[in-house]
């Protein structure tokens, strides 16, 4: 499911470091000339988007992840994916802790991005523990910023959509429902000090949560 936008680029392809390859991560690839690190951000992040080809959805997490996992070894290059706070399902604690087991359930509408989610920890952990691959893995939560898609179900972008076309809020459930928000400048900050820190924690190569420390009721969605 390709989501992502080419203007939202343009500005990089002019750059003469920066190359551009359209690629399904499903289907197998290689990359000439040395590789150091691997920021595996690919998969569809909105529920209406993921849910159109949920077996797609599925294999891009875990084929996909395959995938890049086999290139980061092979290159012997560090290697991000992109987790998700979804890992978490309905959680019955708030906030949740790294080792917070999770409340997923396995056959509902949003199953193939949380299991997908889910079992590519698996094997970021399996490929560190056996091949010694250079592991890290975050758990984002909400992020917001410019250029997201204005239909991309997420409640941030509901609310400003329908505040613009004069449309009551959509709120769901009690409104009880808590979110914790990022901004995308603060996210990439997190993701680049999380690939590059080098001191030796013990579980660097374990899931890290990384959004706003704090909740706030949003009424809304996703
Ligand atoms: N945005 C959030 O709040 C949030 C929260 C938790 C996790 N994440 C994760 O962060 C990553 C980026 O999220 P986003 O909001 O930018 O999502 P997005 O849907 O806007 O962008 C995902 C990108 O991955 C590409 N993609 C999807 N399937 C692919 C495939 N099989 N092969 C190659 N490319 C593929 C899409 O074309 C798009 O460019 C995703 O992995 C998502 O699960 C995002």
């Amino acid at each position: 499911m390709e989501t992502g936008r080419h203007e939202n680029i343009a500005a990089l392809l002019a750059h003469p470091s920066f190359k551009f390859f359209r690629y399904d991560i499903i289907e197998p690839f290689s990359v000439a000339g040395p590789v150091d690190r691997i920021y595996n951000l690919a998969c569809p992040g909105s529920p209406p988007k993921y849910q159109i080809d949920p077996i797609h959805t599925f294999k891009t997490s875990i084929i996909g992840g395959m995938n890049l996992l086999e290139l980061a070894e092979e290159k012997s290059a560090r290697i991000l994916q992109s987790s998700t706070s979804e890992v978490y399902g309905d959680p019955d604690i708030s906030p949740q802790p790294e080792d917070y087991r999770g409340l997923v359930n396995t056959v509902g509408p949003r199953a193939c991005y949380d299991e997908g989610k889910r079992c590519a920890e698996t094997l970021f952990h399996e490929m560190h523990e056996r091949a010694g691959v250079d592991t890290r893995i975050a758990r984002i939560f909400n992020t917001y910023g410019p250029q997201m898609d204005p239909e991309d179900g997420h409640v941030v972008s509901n609310f400003i959509m329908q505040a613009f076309t004069g449309e009551d809020l959509t709120v769901y459930g009690d409104g009880q429902q808590t979110r914790s928000f990022c901004y995308i400048e603060d996210m990439l900050d997190a993701l680049t000090a999380l690939m590059e820190a080098d001191e030796v924690i013990s579980s660097i190569e374990d899931p890290v949560n990384l959004g706003n420390p704090r909740g706030i009721h949003d009424a809304g969605t996703c």
